[in-house]
């Protein structure tokens, strides 16, 4: 009898050590083990024999349950944990791989000022209107009512553009949009006009190219309250004060009369530009009432429409709320500048969250 056990331990746990997936020792379970299995079947012969038999023999069947019970538990757990192993190499993962890309470089101050406007105006209810960089002489100058002899022209140190098409200029300014906008469309219209101007002329608070911001206004009933108020409250909104004063000084354009240049109220606190108040002045941009000429350059009725137009330098304005000196910077693409004053890729300004840095 005792032979036979032996034989039995060593033939299950040769299929044991033989098994390699958990079907085939769930088979040795049930060979051995199971409802009629071998071992159960040995156990449940002790039923029938007699005392002293049953005594003697019950304690090797039981031990041998016991042990093959054991090793086919073991055999489970190294199955088990050998196929843990191998899911867990398949699903690896490279964590030292970057997630989220840090972005580098940043937004130009002059971008910046230029999409704070967009938002400002769009509040206001005025669409960005564009147009070429080179620009044909009608719409720089004729259009704006500055005739070929106008000495206005003299004041513009215009890039002439050889080879190119007769009169064809790289812009002055920006005004041409205002033309462009006109021709294209019908009013009422309440645009601003953002963009690249260029004029030879270079010193530190000159370059060849910067920017301004054109706003045109044309409706029925525009005057120059219109005007006042909406400068106002553009200036309000850009540097974030409430107490603004501006200050409308009769000047000249061709393009508009009346014309004015606007000067915005400031003080110098130990040597730093505060806007708001009355102390000082500064210029920060001309305007006026669209010229009926103009107006009718455009093939609109000037005793049927009328409006108002601003120009505004978009440099200047970014030097006054961030306080740069050098204009020439700007332009340097100098990284230690631009990682100085530029502006967070994602930080998009919004009137809800305020354009004011
Ligand atoms: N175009 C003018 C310039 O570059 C600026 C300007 C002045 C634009 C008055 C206007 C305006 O629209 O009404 O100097």
């Amino acid at each position: 009898m005792a032979a036979d056990l032996d034989a039995l331990r060593a033939r299950y746990l040769a299929d044991l050590a033989a098994a390699s997936t958990p079907d085939s020792v769930e088979a040795v379970r049930v060979a051995a083990l199971g409802k009629s299995g071998t071992v159960t079947a040995l156990l449940k012969s002790l039923g029938g024999l007699a005392a002293d038999e049953r005594l003697r023999l019950a304690p090797a069947y039981q031990a041998l349950r016991e042990e093959l019970a054991g090793a086919i538990e073991a055999k489970k757990a190294a199955l088990e944990a050998a196929a843990l192993e191998a899911r867990l190499a398949a699903e690896r993962m490279d964590m030292s791989l970057p997630v989220l890309p840090e972005p580098t470089g940043s937004i130009h101050p002059i971008a910046r000022v230029m999409d704070e406007l967009a938002e400002i105006f769009a509040d206001l209810g005025f669409a960005v209107a564009e147009g070429p960089e080179i620009e044909d002489d009608w719409h720089n100058f004729t259009a704006l009512n500055i005739p070929p002899e106008h000495p206005a022209r003299a004041m513009h140190d215009t890039f002439y553009l050889a080879g190119a098409p007769e009169g064809r200029v790289l812009r002055t300014h920006t005004s041409p949009v205002q033309i462009r906008t006109m021709t294209g469309g019908t009013p009422p219209i309440r645009i601003i006009a953002p963009g690249r101007v260029y004029r030879s002329d270079s010193d530190a608070t000159h370059t060849p190219m910067f920017h301004q911001v054109e706003g045109l206004v044309i409706d029925r009933d525009t005057h120059m309250g219109h005007l006042k108020w909406t400068l106002e409250t553009f200036v309000q909104a850009f540097f974030g004060v409430d107490d603004v004063v501006l200050r409308l000084r009769p000047s000249f354009f061709p393009f508009t009369e009346p014309s004015v240049e606007v000067d915005v109220g400031c003080s110098w606190e130990g040597g730093r530009l505060a806007i708001g108040g009355s102390a000082s002045w500064l210029e920060i941009l001309g305007a006026g009432m669209v010229h009926p000429k103009v107006i009718s350059n455009c093939g609109l009725d000037p005793t049927e429409w009328q409006g108002f137009a601003f120009g505004c330098g978009i440099d200047r304005l970014a030097m006054l709320k961030y306080g740069m000196t050098d204009l020439r910077a700007f332009f340097d693409a100098d990284l230690r500048w631009l990682r100085h004053y530029g502006f967070r890729a994602l930080d998009v300004p919004t009137l809800s969250g305020g354009v004011s840095a």
